[in-house]
């Protein structure tokens, strides 16, 4: 079952899971996007990247006819384009998520990483929860920049596991929508919507396993035995937090 609610100033949707998703250990993996690995199971419990893409993607008016995707994973951007399109580059650094994308004569994937990627041009760069494990998001921001029209942006957001972090006095890692939005603003004219996204579990134990096969985090290890199971008892919401910024846009015109 689904459960929706509004709030006011920042968006916030309440995501319910029908039951406790299935899984054995429980030890919070922040590691290096282990999507290779995990392939099967993030198309299994990528509940929040699911809505998130359905939004990205049903915002997109333009009808671009070349579109390359960063981060493109099983190809959940490629699946929701519902207008014609000429071609489609699809990149994604782990060969597992490649495996699993979609192909057709108007498909080019390429496993690689996107931030050492020679861009061709395109009329639209869209990127769906991937841009917030750039090492130099400046450096791509500015590349994308130089060979496309416009963008379609989703990026997880230092919102996002809140309460994890404060509870177990962990760094934040991801990107911090304010710092994000002034290096946006140098390269693109765009709109932009944040939203807090709340997923529920009936239980602490499923929370943590859905990070884990999720694939959402993404740092590094930083928590013992101990101190996971400390964090499992002490963390205080029947949710966990999602804090998604979008950005749809055209590339800034250059002054002569
Ligand atoms: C959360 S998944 C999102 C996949 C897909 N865009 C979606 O919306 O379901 C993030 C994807 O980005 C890829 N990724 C992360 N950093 C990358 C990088 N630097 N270069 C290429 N792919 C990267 C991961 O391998 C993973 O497949």
């Amino acid at each position: 079952m689904f459960l929706y609610d509004c709030l006011n100033s920042k968006r916030c949707l309440n995501i319910r899971l029908a039951a406790p998703l299935a899984g054995t250990n429980f030890s919070i993996l922040f590691s290096a996007a282990k999507f290779s690995k995990r392939a099967t199971t993030y198309t299994e419990h990528n509940i929040i990247q699911k809505e998130v893409v359905k939004k990205l993607i049903g915002n997109i008016h333009s009808n671009p006819k070349k579109i390359l995707d960063l981060g493109c994973g099983n190809g959940a951007v490629y699946e929701l384009i519902s207008w014609d399109i000429e071609n489609f580059v699809g990149v994604d650094k782990a060969t597992n998520m490649c495996e699993l994308h979609p192909i057709s004569d108007k498909i080019k994937l390429i496993n690689k990483d996107f931030e050492t990627l020679n861009f061709e041009n395109f009329d639209m760069v869209i990127s769906s929860s991937a841009l917030q494990w750039a090492k130099d998001v400046e450096t791509l921001f500015q590349k994308i920049s130089s060979n496309t029209d416009e963008v379609a942006f989703s990026i997880f957001c230092d919102g996002t596991f809140k309460t994890i972090y404060e509870t177990a006095h962990l760094k934040k890692f991801l990107p911090n929508q304010h710092k994000l939005l002034k290096i946006l603003e140098k390269y693109f004219e765009f709109t932009h919507e944040v939203i807090d996204y709340k997923l529920e579990f009936t239980d602490n134990l499923s929370k943590f396993r859905y990070i884990k096969n999720s694939g959402v985090s993404g740092g590094e290890r930083k928590l013992s035995y101990k101190d996971t199971k400390k964090l499992i008892d002490s963390y205080p919401h029947s949710y966990l937090e999602f804090e998604v910024m979008f950005i749809w846009g055209k590339v800034k015109k250059k002054k002569n």
